[in-house]
């Protein structure tokens, strides 16, 4: 019987031999044999990309990974899913199997800080330069691919400023110039986006955010076509990066109720963009909420649902009014990070960024130094609730 997404993430993992209705953790450096022609045989089986139920070494993973593995495959419909201990681990992943000295690496200009840092800073010493591209323009993209691009990343929406991307002209441009393409997915999930079916020969999500759903873990996940698979496969097995069994749980515990969680955030979030909309201190919202934008209608062509991120554009001469602002509210966290159950807010600092830091960066280009951006988490409390503390925190604005 087909089963909808909805329905396999509340039945996979039984563990049938404890009985219980979820994997166990387990935990393993040494993994054992009967004799060595098991283990060659295993070995072989695992070079072959056959089903296992473990690995040969507790380096590659344990049983709980591989659990957490094979749901994340059918959830990105993928070839494979590579798992990392953090997210951002997955992002050089991807970027360390593929880039090579001589290569170009085309990035959108509204990347998550440390892939720009990557891509910038320490590919530079392996003489892989980086381009970054104007999000809202594909002709920028395409004037900056060359014979040397090996591969576009692309964040989409981008963290903090939201430019949506018309992701099939890009995958259309990369099939014809034989370009890999990487696309971060975290904010829309392979729940409402599956960019392995799109095209995509990489699909990356940072497991800490919306899969896992109760900061308290941490993880990566790249999910791969065949394409690439061998050489993200050399790569992993040589630079020792692994999920822990207790990630890999958390983790799939967590993907039990991606659904259901994703469902109230985007309910949440629409109710407390209704408010935000009429408040004359907030300049702009940085979400596809606008049908007559161009933002949502790239949307709408690609995603089949929203989630809880967005910011806020404030003008504001008073710097210290702003932080008033965030520092006054009671039911949003001030952290990094998103995607857990609880509401969140950071001041996205304009100001203090310094030319040559990583994070100055062309994603703010067209704001002004009087604007600053609050990122909002809109977590699953009432939304009653966080509109008014927004009401009460918005009063500091001066
Ligand atoms: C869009 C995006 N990609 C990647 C990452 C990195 O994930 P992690 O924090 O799990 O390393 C983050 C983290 O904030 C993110 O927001």
């Amino acid at each position: 019987m087909k089963k909808s997404i909805r329905t396999f993430l509340k039945h996979p993992t039984k563990d049938n031999s404890n009985r219980s209705a979820n994997p166990a953790v387990i935990r393993a450096s040494t993994i054992l044999f009967n004799t060595m022609q098991e283990l060659y045989e295993h070995e072989k089986k695992i070079k072959k990309h056959k089903k296992i139920t473990h690995y040969s070494y507790g380096r590659y993973g344990s049983s709980t990974t591989i659990e957490l593995e094979n749901i994340l495959r059918e959830l990105e419909e993928a070839y494979h899913v590579f798992l990392t201990g953090t997210g951002f681990g997955g992002v050089a992943l991807a970027i360390m199997s593929l880039c090579r000295p001589g290569d170009e690496l085309l990035v959108s200009d509204n990347v998550y800080g440390p892939t720009k840092e990557i891509s910038e800073k320490l590919l530079k010493e392996f003489n892989v330069q980086a381009k970054f591209y104007n999000p809202d323009s594909f002709e920028d993209l395409k004037n900056k691919v060359t014979n040397k691009t090996k591969m576009i990343l692309v964040e989409n929406p981008g963290s903090n400023t939201f430019e949506f991307q018309d992701l099939s002209k890009i995958i259309k441009l990369a099939k014809r110039e034989k370009i890999f393409t990487f696309l971060d997915n975290t904010w829309g999930t392979p729940l409402y986006l599956k960019p392995l079916k799109l095209g995509f020969d990489m699909s990356f999500s940072s497991a800490t955010k919306y899969f896992s759903g109760h900061s308290d873990a941490m993880g990566g996940s790249l999910a791969v076509n065949k394409k690439v698979f061998k050489k993200i496969m050399f790569f992993y097995k040589l630079s020792g990066y692994r999920m822990s069994a207790d990630e890999a749980y958390l983790i799939i515990r967590g993907l039990r109720t991606l659904d259901t969680r994703l469902k109230q955030h985007y309910e949440n979030t629409k109710i407390v963009i209704n408010f935000l909309k009429k408040q004359k201190k907030i300049n702009e919202i940085l979400y596809p909420h606008n049908p007559s934008s161009k933002n949502y209608k790239l949307w709408k062509k690609y995603y089949s649902g929203g989630t809880g991120l967005l910011s806020i554009v404030i003008k504001s001469k008073n710097k210290g009014s702003v932080i008033k602002f965030v520092n006054s509210l009671e039911l949003f966290g001030i952290g990094y990070s998103w995607g857990g159950f609880e509401s969140l807010a950071i001041l996205q600092d304009l100001t203090t960024r310094k030319k040559n830091e990583y994070i100055q960066s062309r994603r703010y280009y067209r704001f002004k130094k009087d604007q600053y951006i609050v990122r909002l988490h809109i977590g699953l409390e009432d939304p009653k609730d966080l509109i008014n503390d927004l009401r009460n925190g918005l009063r500091y604005i001066k």
